[in-house]
């Protein structure tokens, strides 16, 4: 064979290894927005998220003794807190905290779901009806619509942790109460310290105000990386729910992911 013929080979052969590497995450953003719209045109936007069946509903338990944790004498929070050495020992707590609570009544909590090791934490703000009712975060249509954003940058749901400011279902969906988020917030905080991620990513204005401590405009916000209590990389994008209002911001959505996709990948990180 002639060396031409050989080094063609090998160059297609290198190619070919780049495409199988490359090509998922390469999508542009067209094809972002195709992958993501089938969430959106699923229901008009004013209507109420559908019940979507993910699973069983959970069984309902006999009805737990609670606790103000923050008011026991003997023990302060932090040392409850921080003597929780799994999320298994931290979601018992969890399960007894009255100050996690909104005023709300018989709501579930929703701790949170994923990869208890993940390198990557995403930060929702609340839980809604459907993961109230499922005892799981992003579980709705914005739950759904997330899936999608996280498939678009080679992640399964399970390669990543799911949390919220609050644990709680606020009233009528309306945002958590500043009172609410700070109360959470040493329960929150202990629960980002157990996983350890690397990256963490805020899904719109709530979270990324009660973490960065700030009310910036969310624009301001976006495609940078801030310190978080110095261990951590945070970085502020739209919340789901936000893009099934406003599709047009799915463009700049893709162009944080990409960036965060790509932090992940230059810093060794692991599912
Ligand atoms: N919106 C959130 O912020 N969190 C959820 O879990 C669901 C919707």
């Amino acid at each position: 064979m002639s060396d031409s013929s050989n080094l063609f080979d090998k160059i297609s052969n290198y190619l070919k290894l780049q495409e199988q590497v490359y090509a998922p995450i390469m999508m542009d953003a067209q094809a972002f927005e195709d992958a993501t719209s089938a969430v959106v045109s699923a229901a008009p936007e004013t209507s109420p998220e559908p019940n979507i069946e993910v699973k069983p509903e959970p069984k309902q338990e006999p009805e737990k003794p609670t606790r103000n944790l923050s008011k026991t004498p003997d023990q302060s929070l932090k040392e409850i807190l921080n003597a929780c050495k799994t999320l298994e020992d931290l979601k018992q707590v969890c399960e007894l905290a009255d100050d996690l609570k909104t005023d709300l009544p018989n709501t579930n909590l929703v701790f949170g779901v994923g990869n208890p090791n993940a390198d990557l934490l995403l930060i929702g703000e609340a839980p809604g009806a459907n993961e109230d009712r499922l005892g799981e975060p992003f579980v709705g249509r914005a739950g759904q619509l997330l899936n999608k954003i996280l498939e678009a940058i080679q992640f399964n749901r399970e390669d990543v942790y799911i949390a919220n400011i609050v644990k709680h279902r606020p009233p009528e969906n309306r945002d958590p109460l500043p009172k609410e988020r700070q109360r959470s917030l040493p329960y929150l905080e202990r629960q980002i310290d157990i996983i350890n991620p690397k990256l963490i990513l805020c899904l719109g204005r709530v979270s990324a105000h009660t973490l960065l401590e700030t009310s910036a405009p969310l624009k301001d916000m976006r495609s940078k990386f801030h310190p978080y209590r110095e261990k951590y990389e945070l970085m502020v994008t739209y919340h789901p729910a936000s893009l099934l209002r406003n599709p047009n911001w799915k463009r700049g959505t893709w162009e944080d992911v990409k960036m965060l996709r790509k932090r992940y990948d230059d810093l060794d990180c692991r599912p």
